[in-house]
Order: C-alpha cells, then structure tokens, then sequence
C-alpha cells in the first residue's frame, strides 16, 4: 500500500513509520511511504522524509488567494503519489471539502488526547488545564468535523501532578507513535470497513 504523510512539525510520528518499515520491510510492514508534504517549509519533518530520500512537497495556505484552493492545490499534490491511504501526523491544518471528498475514508489522523475529550490544536494542554488523571491518544478516520471522525484505536497515558504541558506530550508522543506504527500496518495489510461510527479491520 502507498501512504503519503502529511507534517507540520517535528515528524517524530512520520519518524517512527519510517523506521518501522525500514525494520520490517515495505512487504511485511503492508506499506510505504510514497511522500511527504507540509503546510510550511523548512519544518523538521520535511527533513527527516529528505534523508529517507523521499519526495516533498510543501502547500501553504498563504500562497493562495482563498483556502478552497489551498484545499484543491494540497488533494491534487496528495494525488500525484496515488496514495492507497493518507496520514496527518501532527499536520496542523483542517482539509476542506475536496480534500475529504478524494480521500475521506482513507485518511486518518493522530491527535495527542482521548477524543471526544479535547479536540483541538491544544489536547495536551487543554488535559493538563483540566486536572484530567489519566488522557492519551487517539488514531482516527478525519471526517469534515475538527478530530471528530470514527475512533480506530486509543491509547491511555497518566497524567502526573509534576508534568508541564511539553513533558506530558513526551509521554503521549511515546505512546501516540507506537499506536500509529500498529494501526497504519493493520489497515494497510488487512483492509478495513467504516460502519457509521464504527471502524472494522478484516
Ligand atoms: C503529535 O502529538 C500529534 O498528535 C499532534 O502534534 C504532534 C506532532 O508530533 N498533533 P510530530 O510532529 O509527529 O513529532
């Protein structure tokens, strides 16, 4: 299976399913990395695809006169590499209707807590602010809501007194990028149905 992956920042998460193929073997993995793209340059993310010596590409939104064409340039750059699934990995921009249209229900998204409960650019601090115990992450389809499409995996991380909002995301990040190295792979070798809210993997 062909993936393109979407970053905005660091890409550890984009760095964790490269080493996780590289280890495996595209074969066995049940998928590879075709592109990168971003909505800025010069992002880490960006570098860490350049030394896999994989294709880039960078669509930002102030090259475009409205975000209806931000949204058409970003699917047809997505498009090129003919991608069987599509990963936002810490891509920070909502896609609009034509992206969701070419690849909705083939792209899913990574947020850093345990949706329905913050969504948002801001879970990690918006758990911590809360005074939650416990939150995580969660490995979703995205539907045209704001990280509110069908759940396919979760994982609980705890939330100590001591933690700042950036050693909090460590401990998420951990987690967060083991579970999607294991759900890409499931869904890349054995396919999946969406069932209204539910996710069925074969
Ligand atoms: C991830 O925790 C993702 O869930 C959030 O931003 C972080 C991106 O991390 N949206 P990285 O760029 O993959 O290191």
């Amino acid at each position: 299976k062909r993936l393109v992956v979407l970053v905005s920042g660091s890409g550890t998460n984009l760095q964790a399913l490269l080493d996780a193929i590289a280890a495996a073997g595209a074969e066995t993995y049940g998928a590879e990395i075709v592109a990168v793209g971003a909505d800025r340059a010069g992002v880490e993310g960006l570098a860490r695809a350049e030394r896999a010596g994989l294709p880039t590409f960078v669509c930002r939104v102030k090259d475009h006169a409205t975000r209806e064409e931000w949204d058409h340039a970003l699917a047809e750059a997505v498009a090129a590499y003919e991608p069987d699934l599509v990963v936002s990995a810490g891509f920070m921009k909502i896609v609009g209707k034509e992206f969701l249209a070419r690849f909705g229900g083939r792209f899913v998204n990574t947020h850093p807590a345990l949706l329905p409960s913050f969504p948002g650019a801001h879970g990690v601090r918006d758990a911590l602010a809360y005074g939650a115990k416990v939150t995580g992450c969660t490995v979703h389809f995205v539907d045209d809501g704001v990280d509110t499409g069908p759940i396919i995996a979760q994982g609980v991380v705890e939330v100590r007194d001591e933690d700042d909002e950036s050693a909090l995301h460590e401990r998420i990040k951990e987690v967060e990028r083991r579970l999607l190295v294991e759900v890409v792979g499931l869904l890349a070798r054995n396919g999946y149905r969406i069932e209204g809210r539910k996710v069925v993997i074969q």
